[in-house]
């Protein structure tokens, strides 16, 4: 799987797969999302300098998911999905692990990960069990909403720095 930078072109691709009926169930805001303002929010994270969104192609070219990295002080939140044709190939697993990967040698910092998933979504929570992420056990309040992290994924970030 190659990882490559989100450009303005991509845009209505994200529109798509956002509105996705399985990724607007398992978002918090569940409610479909309106062309117009996914331009607004679009146009805002392509200049934001805490955000880092990245989508992966897979062997033929094709672009198969997206990840998304919030930054907010020395934590960063991610959002990853895969689109609908392409699920259950294990490129959820690939998109998230090599994403996470191209993050830490963009940014060259130790980040905190940080993932949000509901209970009832197997797929993701699987992944990033995979991936070395611990469920945080400190929050009762979180009900249906697993946390992951917030923690650095040192495995990744020292093959980074050491290239
Ligand atoms: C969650 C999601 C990214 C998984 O992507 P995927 O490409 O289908 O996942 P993979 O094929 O890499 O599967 C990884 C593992 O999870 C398992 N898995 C995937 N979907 C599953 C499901 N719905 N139920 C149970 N296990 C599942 C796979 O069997 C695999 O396990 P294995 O390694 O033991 O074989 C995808 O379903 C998706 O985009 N969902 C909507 C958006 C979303 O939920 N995003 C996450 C919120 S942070």
């Amino acid at each position: 799987m190659r990882i490559r930078a989100v450009e303005t072109e991509d845009c209505r691709l994200l529109w798509e797969w956002a509105n996705d009926r399985s990724v607007r169930a398992s978002a918090f805001n569940g409610k479909a999302i309106i062309w117009r303002n996914h331009i607004d929010w679009f146009f805002n994270k392509i200049q934001d300098s805490n955000c880092y969104q990245y989508i992966g192609m897979n062997d033929d070219g094709r672009p198969v998911g997206q990840v998304r990295f919030d930054i907010a002080g020395e934590i960063a939140e991610l959002d990853f999905s895969v689109s609908m044709n392409d699920r259950g190939k294990g490129y959820g697993h690939q998109l998230l692990l090599e994403s996470i990967k191209r993050f830490y040698k963009d940014t060259g910092f130790p980040y905190k990960l940080l993932g949000r998933v509901k209970r009832m979504n197997s797929g993701s929570r699987k992944i990033f069990t995979q991936l070395g992420f611990l469920e945080k056990k400190d929050v009762s309040e979180c009900g249906e909403i697993v946390i992951y992290g917030p923690m650095v994924l040192d495995a990744f970030f020292d093959i980074e720095k050491s290239d």
